[in-house]
């Protein structure tokens, strides 16, 4: 008990200042860690437990009281994450936190965005109001934006978006000599065009047409005069993969050196890196944004995120 107030009082001596406090509850840890050691933002564990009856605890053990926090969780099987998430975000308003921003480097909830068939809930609207209700900013990489053209359509909370696009061209320009990049269907011409750009080569983007979550067809348009170029399928999601694996076979049935497959969020949901190995793909690579066999330390993201981090969002920064 003695001991216990002791550690309490050097606790409240110790950490009395008011500073930004950063966490991650699930596997973000390596970018919380990355943000901190940079920004000079304090690094604390959050205590999240699960009741026998699987209700989730959440504890703060040191001062949040006129404190900023920094939630960084990549929201990857998102419906498991949720829950805690806004537990601790909330426990921290109530503590007395000044200001609770989340950085998702991976924002979920993107693609329902329109009512597909009647009776379907538009999730993405749904799931942006949890967090604006919750959260004061939020910091994200690359989200799936198609219907929507920016994420101020459906958060209320300032948001910044992130691009992976530089760390992309970078990659590409040092792995892979005389690309032609392969864009996935129409949303991604901006994005794909402004890597090409960056490193002078040329580009082209699918035909897709999506028939099922499980099921693609895709067509690549003019490339007999690339024939001697390397492939570099780009792609902001791998999911079931459909879309990567048809687009190799594709390649293959037309004769092209086997592909690399350059992702930004790999959500890999049905399928392994193995699968797309099969396919035909020379090589898989993917940025930290969520942990995965694919990610290559020269696509780690950390950076980047700390770069759009200090340049406009003041409202987070001591
Ligand atoms: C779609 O619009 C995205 O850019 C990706 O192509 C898509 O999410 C990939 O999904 P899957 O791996 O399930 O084909």
């Amino acid at each position: 008990m003695l001991w216990t107030t002791i550690m309490r009082i050097k606790e409240l001596l110790i950490l009395g200042k008011n500073s930004t406090l950063i966490f991650s509850l699930f596997s973000s840890h390596h970018i919380a860690d990355e943000i901190a050691k940079t920004c000079g933002f304090e690094k604390i564990d959050v205590i999240q437990q699960s009741f026998p009856d699987g209700e989730t605890y959440i504890q703060y053990n040191r001062r949040i009281n006129g404190n900023k926090i920094i939630i960084v969780d990549t929201l990857n099987t998102p419906n498991e994450k949720i829950l805690p998430l806004i537990f601790a975000a909330e426990t921290a308003k109530d503590l007395g936190a000044k200001e609770i921003g989340l950085i998702a480097p991976y924002l979920c909830y993107m693609r329902q965005d329109k009512r597909f068939q009647s009776g379907e809930a538009i999730t993405s609207k749904i799931f942006a109001k949890f967090i604006s209700q919750t959260f004061d900013w939020m910091l994200t990489i690359d989200p799936h934006l198609h219907r929507y053209k920016s994420l101020d359509e459906i958060y209320t909370i300032p948001t910044k978006v992130i691009s992976a696009a530089t760390t992309l061209s970078t990659w590409i320009k040092c792995h892979v000599p005389l690309p032609l990049l392969i864009g996935p269907d129409q949303e991604s011409e901006q994005w794909i065009s402004q890597i090409a750009q960056n490193i002078n080569c040329p580009f082209r983007v699918l035909d897709k047409k999506r028939l099922s979550s499980h099921e693609v067809q895709i067509s690549i348009p003019n490339i007999e005069n690339f024939m001697d170029h390397s492939p570099v399928l780009v792609d902001d999601i791998v999911s079931t993969g459909q879309t990567m694996i048809k687009t190799i076979e594709h390649l293959k049935s037309l004769g092209t050196k086997p592909p690399t497959c350059v992702i930004v969020h790999p959500i890999f949901a049905d399928i392994t890196m193995d699968t797309l190995l099969q396919a035909g793909a020379a090589r898989v690579v993917s940025s930290n944004t969520i942990p995965h066999a694919s990610n290559v330390p020269d696509l780690d993201i950390s950076k980047v995120l700390i770069e759009g981090m200090s340049f406009d969002m003041s409202l987070q920064m001591d």
